[in-house]
């Protein structure tokens, strides 16, 4: 894979971004949740329409990785609302291709998301992470985030245990 590109997606991503999504839950989510709970929150978060008013809401940004032209990755950003407790951003979520990881391209998209957050203002970046998905809970504490506490979360039927991290955004909350 070469030329890779990141850009922000506008509605008219809403297919790549699902096809995406559908591949990359696979072969990450495999064995960690069932495939019919699987199927079952990927047609609800993944849906198209859904995809689309997403793209109308001022406080959501999406990020798309291409390499060689077709999507190889994609990222959604909720920049959050400074009244809320605790306030700050929340990367909702980071899924590259397997073919298009380990080659730098998540801390690219990851610095995009970065500074969308800085630019709106935002003195956290929060995450929350499937607590069984060692890989991504290393690359984010690579990434300079730090475990916050637990949550709990749906996927389809199944009841999901969460990792929370946070990254500070601004020098004085480091
Ligand atoms: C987690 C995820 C976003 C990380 O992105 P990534 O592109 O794979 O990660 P990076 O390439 O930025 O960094 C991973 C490793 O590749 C290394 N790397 C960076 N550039 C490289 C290059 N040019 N060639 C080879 N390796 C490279 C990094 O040093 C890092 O190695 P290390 O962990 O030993 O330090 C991605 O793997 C992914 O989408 N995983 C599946 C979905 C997922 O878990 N998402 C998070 C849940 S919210």
């Amino acid at each position: 894979m070469s030329n890779p590109t990141i850009r922000t997606t506008t509605g008219a991503d809403a297919e790549a971004i699902q096809a995406v999504a559908m591949r990359a839950w696979e072969s990450t989510y495999r064995d960690l949740v069932p495939e019919p709970s699987r199927r079952q929150y990927l047609a609800k978060a993944y849906d198209l329409d859904w995809l689309r008013q997403c793209h109308q809401r001022p406080d959501l940004r999406g990020f798309l990785l291409e390499q060689d032209g077709q999507p190889a990755g994609f990222a959604m950003l909720s920049l959050g609302d400074p009244a809320e407790d605790p306030p700050g951003a929340v990367l909702r979520s980071l899924y590259l291709l397997p073919q298009a990881q380990q080659q730098g391209q998540g801390r690219k998209m990851l610095e995009a998301v970065i500074a969308a957050a800085r630019s709106a203002g935002a003195p956290w970046l929060w995450v929350a992470v499937h607590a069984e998905l060692k890989a991504a809970r290393v690359w984010y504490e690579k990434q300079g985030f730090a475990y916050d506490g637990p949550a709990e979360t749906t996927m389809g039927h199944e009841k999901v245990k969460m990792a929370v991290y946070r990254l500070p955004l601004r020098p004085r909350e480091l």
